[in-house]
């Protein structure tokens, strides 16, 4: 990392966990990602979602497909955990280089998760072969049990399901993917590097109140929920330390802003535009920019045992605000973007 007050020329990042859909949407949002990471980790939870090593090929090629030419970009694709995935289908995928990683959803957590895992001690199994073939598992760490209050489904996740899989499977490596709460940031803190976590840049900026107060705005509805202040404050501790355990994962999740507003709206942010220019005028508001390169570029590699990317990125301080398109025109309707509601500064040298 080279650095001077209004300059930073950094290893190119890479986006530990991204959403990009299929198709027309798909080549819509692409770019925005591409811009400024070289590979990001897709979700597999398409509808259907990707269930196989066979689906994850051809995922990978629609993808590939949808990037413009002389693009240097690398998606890395997942499999989606559900009660019957075999453990030798995981493992085949995974010694091809089709798959990183395997997302477990619990069954009705968040969007298109209604084919996840009701009953975790099902794919014990499964996760033990992956521990022994040192196979990354990314969760969605929220309870779904009705009764459990939505701002507290993570924090009961950590003691009900991922506390007892850490004693039952110490060496599997884990991501707990955008962490939300000041638990699972000390969780994590309190445990062994085989256990990483993502955060968000919506999670690091605002908290619940842009969502619920002055009116209600359903484009800052995502799942996990956004916490109250003090949370985010603990988000920020964690990511902008220098912590190896902590990297980012943008969650960027595009929906048609008629899905979002909606008598049953979408979960999801889509801030996958401006997620660096973002990160970067964050870190320099906390004085924490020299941390900016491990959190965004190095931090992840480093747990998933990739190896580093040689390309760099240079941000710059403008001394003019960037402005911030308020959407994205697909051909099948208008995604907002996320408005992070500070003022940005810092902007991708072309
Ligand atoms: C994601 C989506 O729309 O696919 N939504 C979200 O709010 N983050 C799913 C997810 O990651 O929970
Ligand atoms: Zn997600």
């Amino acid at each position: 990392m080279t650095a001077n007050k209004n300059e930073l020329k950094i290893t190119k990042p890479d986006d530990w966990h991204l959403h990009i859909r299929d198709t027309e949407i798909m080549k819509a949002v692409l770019p925005a990602t591409y811009r400024w990471a070289s590979r990001a980790i897709i979700m597999p939870n398409l509808e259907p979602p990707i269930l196989t090593g066979a689906n994850a090929r051809s995922y990978a090629s629609r993808i590939k497909e949808s990037i413009e030419a002389g693009v240097e970009f690398e998606p890395l694709l997942t499999l989606y955990l559900t009660q019957d995935t075999l453990a030798d289908e995981v493992l085949a995928s995974y010694n091809q280089g089709l798959i990183k990683a395997v997302k477990l959803y619990p069954a009705g957590a968040t969007t298109n998760s209604h084919n996840g895992v009701t009953d975790i001690q099902k794919v014990y199994p499964v996760l033990a072969a992956m521990s022994d073939a040192a196979i990354p598992l990314l969760i969605h760490g929220e309870v779904t049990d009705p009764q459990i209050d939505i701002f507290d489904r993570e924090a009961v996740f950590i003691e009900q399901i991922l506390e007892p899989l850490r004693r039952e499977l110490p060496d599997l490596r884990i991501v707990m993917e955008h962490v939300t709460t000041k638990e699972a940031t000390s969780y994590v803190l309190n445990e062994s590097e085989n256990l990483g976590a993502t955060i968000t840049p919506h999670h690091l900026v605002v908290n619940r109140n842009v969502m619920l107060s002055g009116g209600i705005n359903p484009h800052y509805y995502c799942l996990p929920i956004l916490k109250r202040e003090s949370h985010r404050l603990a988000l920020i501790d964690a990511a902008t330390k220098g912590d190896k355990r902590f990297f980012l994962g943008t969650d960027s999740a595009p929906h048609l802003d008629g899905a979002k507003i909606d008598v049953c709206g979408c979960a999801g942010v889509f801030n996958a535009p401006f997620a660096m220019e973002i990160l970067a005028q964050l870190f320099d508001n906390l004085g924490a920019l020299d941390n900016l390169e491990g959190f965004v570029s190095l931090h992840g590699a480093d747990f998933y045992k990739l190896p580093r990317n040689k390309e760099k990125l240079t941000l710059f301080k403008s001394d003019i605000m960037l402005e911030m398109p308020k959407t994205l025109h697909t051909k099948q309707g208008n995604i907002t973007l996320f408005d992070p509601l500070m003022p940005v500064y810092w902007q991708i040298m072309k």
